[in-house]
C-alpha cells in the first residue's frame, strides 16, 4: 500500500486518537518560535492538570536541569520553548495513546517499554554524538511507534498478520509489513504527527525509522532514532534487526563501538534508567 492508499484509508477513520486542544494549541503556537513568550505561558496556564505534569517532568531527573521549576513561566523563561514543546508532546501522547485498547498479541506495556528503551537509546546517542539535542532525540525516540497504536486500534487482524509473518519468517515488525504489502506503522504514525501538529524534524524521525537508506538526506534525528531502534531490538534478542553502521555517520559508529566494548556494564545501565523512566511514567 503507498502513501497516497494510506493517507486515504486514515482519513476514513473518523475517531482517531487526537491530542488534547490546549496540546494542539500549544503546539501550533510553538511552529513559530518568535510567539511572544506570555502567549505560551497564557495558554498553558488554562491547563492546570497539564501544568503539573509538565512540572513534574521537566523536575526529574530525565530532563536533568539543576534548579527547581516551579512554575509555567519560569519553565519557558529558564528551559526556552524547546524543552517545553518537548515536554508537553511527551505527557500529551502518553495521555492520549495509554489507554488504547490492547490485542493478546499486542500488549501496551510492551510496546511503551519498547519506546522508553528507544527514547533512553536516543537520548544516549544525541548526547554522545551531539547529531540531536537531547530532549528532541528522547522524545522522537519515545514517538516512533505510535503508528503501531493505531495498527492495534483500528487494524487489529491485519496487526496480528503481521506479527504472526514477522515470528515466523524470522523478520523485522515493518519487513513483514512489506512482506505483507500492509499499511506500514512508519507512514500511520507520520500521519498521526501530522494532524497533532508536531514539529517537522519528529514527523520525519517517525516516518523514517526504518528507511536506513534514505537517512543520508534526511535530519540526523532521524539517524539517531533508526539507530536506537535497531539497537533495542538487537539488545532484546529480537531477529531481524541490523545496525547497518557502514550507513552511518563516523561518529555513531564510534559511539557504538565505544558502548559496545563495555557491553554488560552498558547494558544495565541502560535498563536502569529504561526501568526508572518506566516508573515515572507509571506514576503519572
Ligand atoms: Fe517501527
Ligand atoms: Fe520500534
Amino acid at each position: 500500500m503507498n502513501r497516497d492508499q494510506v493517507l486515504k484509508k486514515m482519513r476514513s477513520i473518523n475517531n482517531l486518537p487526537t491530542l488534547p486542544i490546549i496540546a494542539l494549541e500549544v503546539n501550533r503556537l510553538l511552529q513559530d518560535f518568535d510567539s511572544p513568550l506570555e502567549q505560551l505561558v497564557d495558554l498553558l496556564s488554562k491547563d492546570q492538570s497539564l501544568v503539573l505534569k509538565i512540572l513534574r517532568l521537566v523536575n526529574s531527573s530525565f530532563y536533568g536541569f539543576k534548579s527547581k521549576v516551579k512554575s509555567v513561566g519560569h519553565a519557558v523563561t529558564l528551559l526556552g520553548y524547546n524543552t517545553v514543546r518537548n515536554a508537553v508532546i511527551t505527557v500529551t501522547v502518553i495521555d492520549t495513546l495509554a489507554l488504547k485498547k490492547e490485542l493478546p498479541e499486542f500488549k501496551i506495556e510492551a510496546f511503551w517499554k519498547h519506546a522508553i528503551q528507544v527514547a533512553v537509546l536516543s537520548r544516549y546517542l544525541g548526547v554522545k554524538t551531539r547529531l540531536a539535542l537531547p530532549e528532541d532525540a528522547f522524545t522522537a525516540g519515545l514517538l516512533h511507534d505510535i503508528g503501531k497504536v493505531v495498527l492495534a486500534d483500528f487494524f487489529p487482524a491485519e496487526l496480528i498478520a503481521i506479527l504472526r509473518a514477522a515470528g515466523q519468517d524470522g523478520l523485522a515488525f515493518y519487513d513483514a509489513e512489506l512482506k505483507l504489502c500492509s499499511c506500514p506503522h512508519n507512514l500511520i504514525g507520520a500521519y498521526l504527527a501530522q494532524q497533532w501538529m508536531l514539529p517537522e524534524t519528529l514527523n520525519q524521525a517517525i516516518q523514517y525509522h526504518h528507511s536506513a537508506s534514505e537517512q543520508a538526506s534526511r535530519s540526523s534525528l532521524v539517524v539517531v532514532v533508526n539507530t536506537a531502534n535497531n539497537l533495542a531490538h538487537m539488545m532484546n534478542g529480537e531477529k531481524g534487526y541490523q545496525l547497518q553502521l557502514d550507513r552511518k555517520p563516523e561518529v555513531i559508529r564510534a559511539v557504538i563501538a565505544e558502548a559496545l566494548k563495555s557491553g554488560v556494564n552498558w547494558y544495565s545501565e541502560v535498563k536502569k534508567e529504561v526501568d526508572a523512566v518506566w516508573s515515572f511514567l507509571n506514576k503519572g
